[in-house]
C-alpha cells in the first residue's frame, strides 16, 4: 500500500489550505493510500539562520526530513503570500533542504493552494514548483490553484467546482501512478 504525507503552508484557524490538505487526504483515501496527515503547527523550529546550525538542528527538521523521505507521496497545499510562499513553509522546507540523505528524492509531490483571490494561488505556486524542483523533487504536473476561496467549497468542506474535483482526481492519479523506482 502507498502512503502519502499531507502538509499546509497555514496553520490559521479555519484556514483554506488546510481545507484543500483533507479534501487531497479523503481523495487519496479512496484510492486505496494510507495517508499521514501533519500540521506543521507541531513542528516548531527557530527561523533559520546559519549561524544556528553549529549548535544544532531542531528536532522538528529531522522528524520532517524523516517524514519526507519515508513516505511515497508528499502533498503540499499552500496559500500565497505576496505572490510568494507563506514564512512558516519556506522556514519549514529550508531546515528540511539542509538534512541528509536528501528527503526531497525519494517521494512524488503534489503542490496545490487555494486563496482568497480568483488567480488561486498560481504564482505562489510557481515557487513552490521551481524551489522543489531545483533540489530535486520529482513534482507532478497539475497545476491545482483555487480560488476564490470563498466560493470554493461547500459547508462540508467539499470542493464545488467540477472542474476543480477533476483536477484533484487528475493529481491523484498523477501522484498514485509515478514512482522514483
Ligand atoms: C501577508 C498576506 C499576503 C497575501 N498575499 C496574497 C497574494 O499574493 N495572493 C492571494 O491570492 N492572496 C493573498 N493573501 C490572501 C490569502 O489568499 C488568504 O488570506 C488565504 O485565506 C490564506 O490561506 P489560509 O486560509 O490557508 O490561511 C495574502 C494574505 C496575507 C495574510
Amino acid at each position: 500500500m502507498k502512503t502519502a504525507l499531507t502538509l499546509s503552508g497555514s496553520i490559521r484557524k479555519g484556514s483554506v489550505n488546510t481545507m484543500l490538505q483533507a479534501q487531497m487526504g479523503r481523495k487519496l483515501t479512496e484510492a486505496g493510500v494510507a495517508v499521514n496527515a501533519i500540521s506543521l503547527g507541531d513542528f516548531p523550529m527557530p527561523i533559520f539562520n546559519e549561524d544556528l546550525e553549529p549548535h544544532g538542528v531542531p528536532e522538528a527538521a529531522v522528524q520532517l526530513a524523516e517524514l519526507w523521505r519515508s513516505h511515497d507521496i508528499v502533498f503540499i497545499a499552500s496559500p500565497e503570500y505576496n505572490g510568494g510562499l507563506t514564512p512558516l513553509l519556506v522556514n519549514a522546507v529550508t531546515w528540511v533542504s539542509r538534512q541528509r540523505p536528501s528527503p526531497f528524492r525519494h517521494a512524488i509531490f503534489g503542490i496545490g493552494g487555494v486563496s482568497s483571490g480568483k488567480y488561486g494561488t498560481i504564482w505562489g505556486l510557481s515557487h513552490l514548483r521551481e524551489s522543489l524542483t531545483k533540489m530535486g523533487a520529482l513534482v507532478v504536473p497539475t497545476l491545482l490553484g483555487i480560488g476564490p476561496a470563498d466560493q470554493a467549497f461547500d459547508e462540508k468542506g467539499e470542493l464545488v467546482e467540477p472542474a476543480i474535483t477533476r483536477k484533484v482526481e487528475q493529481m491523484v492519479t498523477e501522484l498514485t501512478s509515478f514512482s522514483r523506482g
